[in-house]
């Protein structure tokens, strides 16, 4: 584990505007700053950040925290890896081997590959040599990949048994069930995380008959397959510098060519790509080229694409290889050269859209038009946005105007609900909460005056009790301590909140108390008239006025304090 001191030192020392600032455009904003959310994709900025507050809140996906948040959340790091790369900025050593969260699976996953390629050098790996000098791949040009071959007669739990590793892990990691090891005589591909660990394996039969053809890890706490793309480790700095990306399908497609220097280039793992993995892109390349198979279900997958990369506001060219090739095939039958051609030639997306979907009626035409036109209204580039919406005016021979209000009327239809949903009701206690927690330097003053019992809804209680216990609460620790709604409703309004000041929380909780005991005082007065006692009925009635000339004097101070 990283010493508490060390950390608390990192947050002190983190400015959270330059943190988030090397990731997303901000601008001021009053005290705040705004800018495009980079966890989803929107058009008007509802992306906040507060230095003063050190947090960030976006009221469009209601993600947000501080600096250490935000990096695990966009570089999905762990949150050791994130106090890493803070410290590393600020110039802090630290000591982060440790504290890692799932440390054993990704050390079986790390074991389990040393193994792998063990046996592909050795002559128990003959096969796996064999089969991929068949398919052309020279192991030497793609170390970093770190291949391997796991043998038909296993060996991986003996291995590891001598590395002091239980089997059970080896269950937890996913490489052995039923007593049995999952991968047997197959081509293993590691699969990295943006890190650099091993999350999980896919393997490729070698016996044509062995099915399935691939076998991937099951999903594992730390494998989770709509989230990682094949390649992206190995790949992503070259991507960042050509600001593009080569989408392939497969392992092999993506090996085969990364090898003839197609380095910018990744891979789903053998799903449809997701939205998940589309922001993942996003966050290293400008523009993806889809390099699928050129047969039907490519078609069809890139199709699909198209959309979910727009969204994540990447641009998208399509190269189209011949009806049978995959970009494997293509390069060993046609070269490299040819490769080059091939992509230097690929549609921008509204191309390939218009070619690739069949139109033989008027009805499939509209279609296909009001398909690629909401397509377009996605675009959030006012540049490239505009070229396509007047080139598919163009193309189409449809007015801008008549464009642009299809768009509109698209786009209402789709942000109407997102906003309805933005500003959630808040309880007087959730309230008093929220102001506690964004002036809580002055934390000792209000345990002074405020008891546990003065909050009578439950996770709030819960909370405040964890704020008497604890002396230093984080705004980030809230995940933790409340319910992912409430903790939306809190961030939301802390940060929407003025800073508070000495003077308007002990004002503040004065008058939270005030009501508190008002309505104790109500209940026992209601109380005495059921039973017919008009002694205490007149003695609460008393209680009850001191209390409101108190609560009233409070208001005064305030309507005398804030006179210029
Ligand atoms: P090779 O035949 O080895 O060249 O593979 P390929 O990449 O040409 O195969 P294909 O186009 O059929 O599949 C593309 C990708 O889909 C593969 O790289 C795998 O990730 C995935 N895939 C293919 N077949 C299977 C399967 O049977 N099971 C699973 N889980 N994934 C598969
Ligand atoms: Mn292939």
């Amino acid at each position: 584990m990283i010493e508490q001191e060390k950390i608390e030192e990192i947050k002190r020392q983190t400015d959270i505007v330059d943190v988030i600032g090397k990731y997303v455009q901000l601008k001021k904003m009053g005290r705040n700053f705004r800018g495009l959310c980079p966890f989803h994709a929107e058009k008007n900025p509802s992306f906040y950040v507060n230095p003063e507050k050190n947090i960030y809140y976006c009221f469009g996906c209601k993600k947000g925290g501080n600096a250490i948040n935000f990096l695990m959340e966009y570089e999905k790091l762990d949150f050791p890896d994130a106090i890493k790369r803070l410290a590393k900025s600020l110039g802090i050593e630290i000591d982060t081997t440790k504290g890692l969260r799932h440390k054993e699976l990704y050390e079986a996953n790390e074991f389990a590959c040393q193994f792998f390629a063990q046996c592909l050098d050795r002559e128990i790996g003959r096969r796996g040599q064999e089969y991929l000098a068949r398919r052309n791949i020279r192991p030497a040009d793609i170390k970093d990949f770190r291949l391997g071959y796991a043998p038909s007669s296993g060996g991986l739990v003996t291995f590891m048994r001598q590395k002091g590793m239980p089997v059970e892990r080896l269950q937890q990691a996913g490489l052995v069930s039923a007593n049995r090891e999952l991968f047997r005589d197959r081509l293993m591909f590691p699969i990295f995380n943006l890190s650099g660990r091993i999350v999980g394996f896919g393997g490729r039969s070698i016996d044509d008959h062995m099915q399935p053809k691939y076998l991937n890890s099951p999903e594992t706490p730390i494998f989770r397959k709509g989230e990682v793309l094949y390649g992206l480790y190995q790949s992503k700095e070259r991507i960042r510098a050509k600001g593009e990306v080569i989408l392939v399908e497969g392992y092999f497609d993506l090996l085969s060519i990364y090898q003839h220097g197609f380095d910018n280039i990744c891979a789903p793992l053998g799903t449809s790509l997701t939205e998940q993995q589309a922001v993942l892109l996003s966050r290293f390349a400008r523009k993806a080229m889809i390099l699928f198979d050129g047969d039907l279900s490519g078609m069809r997958a890139a199709l699909r694409a198209i959309g979910l990369l727009i969204d994540a506001q990447v641009d998208v060219y399509v190269a189209v290889l011949p009806e049978n090739a995959d970009p494997d095939s293509f390069i060993n039958e046609q070269g490299a050269q040819a490769l080059h051609d091939l992509l230097a030639q690929a549609s921008d997306f509204f191309h390939f859209y218009r070619n690739a979907v069949k139109v033989d009626t008027v009805a499939q035409e509209i279609t296909l038009i009001k398909d690629l036109i909401q397509i377009i209204g996605r675009i959030r580039d006012p540049i490239r946005y505009d070229r396509y919406l007047k080139y598919a005016a163009h193309v189409f021979e449809i007015p801008v105007e008549t464009i642009q209000n299809e768009i509109s009327v698209v786009s209402a239809k789709s942000e109407a609900p997102a906003r309805a949903v933005q500003k959630p009701k808040i309880s007087q206690e959730e309230r008093m909460m929220a102001m506690i927690l964004n002036g809580y330097e002055y934390f000792p003053l209000v345990r002074e005056v405020l008891q546990p019992d003065d909050f009578s809804e439950e996770s709030i209680n819960r909370l405040y009790k964890k704020l008497l216990k604890e002396d230093d609460f984080d705004i980030a620790d809230l995940s933790e301590a409340v319910d992912e709604g409430l903790r939306e409703k809190l961030l939301s309004a802390i940060m929407r909140d003025e800073p508070v000041s000495q003077d308007s929380i002990s004002q503040a909780i004065r008058t939270y108390k005030g009501r508190v005991q008002e309505k104790r005082l109500m209940e026992r007065r209601n109380a005495a008239i059921k039973r017919g006692d008009e002694a205490a009925r007149k003695e609460f009635d008393r209680e009850l006025a001191a209390l409101k000339r108190q609560l009233l004097n409070i208001n005064v101070e305030k309507a005398v304090d804030s006179e210029p």
